[in-house]
C-alpha cells in the first residue's frame, strides 16, 4: 500500500522565516501546487515589514538595478532581480488596491501602513494553501534522506527546505544568526558578515563638536573611496546618521575615513575669498550662513578660522575652511552595531549557490533566500526588492 503523506507533518517544502523573503517563496512554491510549511519562532509574521520605511514600509524603488546591490559577486543578483522586477511587485500591489506614493529617489511607500503589505503576502500565502505556523522554534535539522526540522512542537519532514530567516539586525525583534549556523553545518561558506546602513560613530575630540550640532541635517555628498552617495547627513548626540552616512556605511572598510562635502554645487574656498572682498566687514560665519544652515556655518566657522570679520582673515586660513566644506575628511570609530543597523553585509557565500533558482549546489533541496544570502541593497526600497526576487526564484524551484 503506498504511503499518505501525513498532512500534519509531512511537507514538500519547509520554509523557515516568515519574512518578506519567506513570504513570497513559501506563496510562490504554494502556486506551484506544492505543500508548504512556513514557520517562524515569532508570533506574528512580517515584523520587519512591520517597522520598515517608518511604518509605510519602503516596498521597491522604481530604478532598482544590480548596481545598487553590494556583495562578494555583483553579477549574482542579476538573474532573480530580472526574472522578479520592481514592476512585477508594483503590479501585485496595485491588483490589492494598495495605495503608494514615490517619496524621492525612486522609493515607493504605501499611503497606508505596512501592515497592507504584510496582510496582503499573508492572503496569499494562505489562498496558495501554505500552511503558516507561528511560535514554532527549530531545535535541530536532520536530512538523512529528506529534511527533518524538529521544533518543540513537534518535527517536520519535506523534500526542499528554504532559508529565510534574515540577518543580525535588530537582535531585539528575534534577528538570529539561524541561517548562517544551518548553512555551515551543511558545508556552505559564509562571507564575512558586519552591519550595514548604519549610523558611525566617532572619537570623543570629533564628537564634542558633532554633539553642538546635533539634531541638524544638511544636504551633502559623502565618500569612501570611489563610493558616494548625495542625500541628507544628520548630526547625532553619538556621531552621524541620514541617509548618505547610512548609505556610505555598507561600503566602509574599519578604520577608512569618509569625506563629507557639505557644499557640492560650490568651490567653498573661492566662496569665501570672493566674500572676503565683498562683505570685508561681515564676520565669516554670516557670509558662510548664505550657503549653509545658520548653526552649521558657526560651528564650521569658529571650529577653522579666528572669529573677526571675514576681510581681516588670512586668504590662507579662508582656503582651508573652504577646502574643508567641500572635502571634510573624518574617521569614524566605528558604527552603532546590529542593534541600530538596517541591514547586514555578508552572509551565505553566493559562489554556494545558484543564481536562478537559489538552490545549494552541493546540497540537493536546500535553499537560501532574501538577506541570508551575501546580497545587500542600498537604503530605498532596495532590501526588499532583493528578498521579493530571491523569495520568487527560489518559489519556482523549491
Ligand atoms: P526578515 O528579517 O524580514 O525575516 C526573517 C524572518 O525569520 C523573521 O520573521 C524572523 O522572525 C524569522 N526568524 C529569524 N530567526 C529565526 C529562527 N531561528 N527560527 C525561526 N524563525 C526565525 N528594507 C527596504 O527595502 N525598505 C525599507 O523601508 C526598510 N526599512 C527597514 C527598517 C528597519 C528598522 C530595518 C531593521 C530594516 C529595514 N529594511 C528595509 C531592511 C529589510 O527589512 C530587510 O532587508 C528584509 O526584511 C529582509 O527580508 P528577509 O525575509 O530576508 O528577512
Amino acid at each position: 500500500m503506498p504511503d499518505t503523506p501525513n498532512s500534519e507533518s509531512e511537507f514538500d517544502v519547509i520554509v523557515i522565516g516568515a519574512g518578506a523573503a519567506g513570504m513570497m517563496c513559501a506563496w510562490q512554491a504554494g502556486l506551484r501546487g506544492r505543500r508548504v510549511l512556513l514557520i517562524d519562532h515569532a508570533d506574528e509574521p512580517g515584523k520587519k515589514i512591520l517597522i520598515s520605511g517608518g511604518g509605510r514600509c519602503n516596498f521597491t524603488n522604481l530604478t532598482a538595478a544590480p548596481r545598487n546591490f553590494l556583495s562578494a559577486n555583483p553579477h549574482f543578483c542579476k538573474s532573480a532581480l530580472a526574472r522578479y522586477t520592481q514592476n512585477d511587485f508594483i503590479d501585485l500591489v496595485n491588483r490589492h488596491g494598495i495605495a503608494w506614493h514615490e517619496k524621492t529617489l525612486g522609493q515607493l511607500f504605501c499611503d497606508g501602513s505596512a501592515r497592507q503589505i504584510v496582510d496582503m503576502l499573508v492572503g496569499e500565502c494562505r489562498d496558495a494553501g501554505v500552511d503558516l505556523r507561528l511560535g514554532h522554534t527549530v531545535t535541530a535539522i536532520e536530512k538523512p534522506d529528506r529534511f527533518t526540522v524538529s521544533t518543540q512542537k513537534g518535527p517536520f519532514t519535506s523534500d526542499s527546505l528554504v532559508l529565510a530567516t534574515g540577518g543580525l539586525s535588530i537582535p531585539k525583534m528575534g534577528a538570529t544568526g539561524f541561517a548562517y549556523d544551518i548553512a555551515r553545518r551543511f558545508g556552505l561558506p559564509i562571507a564575512q558578515t558586519r552591519a550595514g546602513l548604519v549610523p558611525l560613530t566617532f572619537s570623543e575630540a570629533d564628537l564634542d563638536f558633532m554633539r553642538g550640532l546635533s539634531g541638524l541635517s544638511f544636504d551633502a555628498v559623502v565618500s569612501t573611496g570611489k563610493t558616494q552617495f548625495r542625500e541628507a547627513v544628520l548630526f547625532t548626540h553619538r556621531g552621524l546618521s541620514g541617509p548618505a552616512i547610512l548609505q556610505v556605511s555598507s561600503y566602509l572598510p574599519d578604520g577608512a575615513a569618509i569625506s563629507v562635502n557639505l557644499l557640492p554645487d560650490r568651490d567653498a574656498a573661492d566662496f569665501l575669498l570672493e566674500r572676503k572682498r565683498e562683505r570685508a566687514k561681515a564676520e565669516t560665519q554670516t557670509v558662510l550662513s548664505e550657503l549653509l544652515p545658520a548653526r552649521l556655518a558657526t560651528g564650521f566657522a569658529e571650529r577653522f578660522v579666528p572669529k573677526r570679520p571675514v576681510g581681516e582673515v588670512a586668504d590662507k586660513a579662508l582656503t582651508v575652511l573652504g577646502n574643508t566644506l567641500n572635502a571634510w575628511r573624518i574617521v569614524p570609530t566605528g558604527n552603532e552595531g546590529y542593534a541600530k543597523a538596517e541591514v547586514t553585509v555578508g552572509g551565505i557565500d553566493t559562489g554556494a549557490l545558484s543564481s536562478k533558482t537559489m538552490a545549494a549546489k552541493s546540497v540537493p533541496g536546500l535553499y537560501a533566500v532574501g538577506e541570508a544570502v551575501d546580497v545587500t541593497g542600498w537604503l530605498g526600497g532596495y532590501n526588499f526588492q532583493w528578498a521579493w526576487s530571491s523569495g520568487w526564484a527560489a518559489g519556482q524551484d523549491a
